[in-house]
């Protein structure tokens, strides 16, 4: 089986959580695409759902579809949010970012009962770090922002190379709330919970692609089909 085939095998487990009724947050990326095609199909169907989009081309591609679209200011509480990941460890700790959506990503998320992370079996790794961490930066004061995560990473003793993203067109890369992406290649992330709070008291970063304690179960797809890992972080009732 191919990779591809893992991905929509792992969005297909993910739709056998969604019931009638509930409000469902959509991931970003090609792993979302999959839920959000199977989930259009399950809508054409009969489906009752109400989702919340995590990017803009989540939400066209929902809206292609047919699939009733909502927003956290008229729905701030959701059931449950599905989507993909760039790296994600045996604890649920992921990267996310890759493609661009990370602080609407996250907030959905944390809107949401459940986050469940949806992927191929190349995303589960031993260790964080390999995958560039994505950090979404205010625009203002860029370089200034470059220094100090510069000069935070320096202090904990990561190895660093740090790209301001670029757009296909030239200039930086924007996301949807319209900020600046910095992709922090650091190799090997070996404590993601101290970088994530360090990272998080720079007044430029917005947020960084690092989600702790938030999934509570990802659905890997592999030869062996799909399993399940569950977040250490959840009561066993969750489970
Ligand atoms: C989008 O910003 C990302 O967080 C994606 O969820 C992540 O990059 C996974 O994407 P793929 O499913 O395309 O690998």
């Amino acid at each position: 089986m191919s990779t591809q085939e893992y991905k929509v095998a792992a969005a297909q487990a993910a739709l056998d959580l969604i019931e009638d009724g509930m409000k469902v947050g959509l991931g970003t990326g090609s792993t979302a695409e999959q839920f959000i095609n199977l989930l259009g199909e399950r809508v054409k169907d009969g489906l009752d759902v109400l989702c919340v989009p995590t990017s803009k081309t989540s939400e066209i591609q929902a809206a292609n579809l047919g699939i009733a679209l909502t927003t956290l200011d008229e729905e701030p509480f959701l059931d449950i949010t599905v989507d993909g990941a760039d790296e994600l460890d045996k604890d649920l700790r992921l990267i996310k970012g890759g493609g661009g959506a990370l602080l609407r990503e996250k907030i959905v998320a944390m809107s949401s009962d459940r986050m469940v992370v949806i992927g191929d079996n190349s995303k589960l790794v031993d260790t964080l770090g390999k995958f560039p961490l994505p950090v979404e930066v205010d625009r203002f004061g860029l370089r200034a922002t470059l220094e100090m995560i510069a000069a935070l990473t320096d202090e904990l003793g990561l190895h660093q190379d740090l790209q301001v993203r670029e757009s296909e067109d030239g200039g930086f890369y924007q996301t949807d709330g319209g900020h600046y992406i910095v992709d922090c290649s650091y190799g090997v992330i070996p404590d993601p919970e101290e970088l994530a709070d360090c990272l998080a008291m720079l007044p430029g970063v917005i947020d960084s692609g690092l989600f702790i304690g938030i999934a509570e179960r990802a659905l890997i797809g592999g030869p062996n089909g799909v399993e399940v890992y569950v977040s250490p972080y959840e009561d066993e009732e969750m489970v």
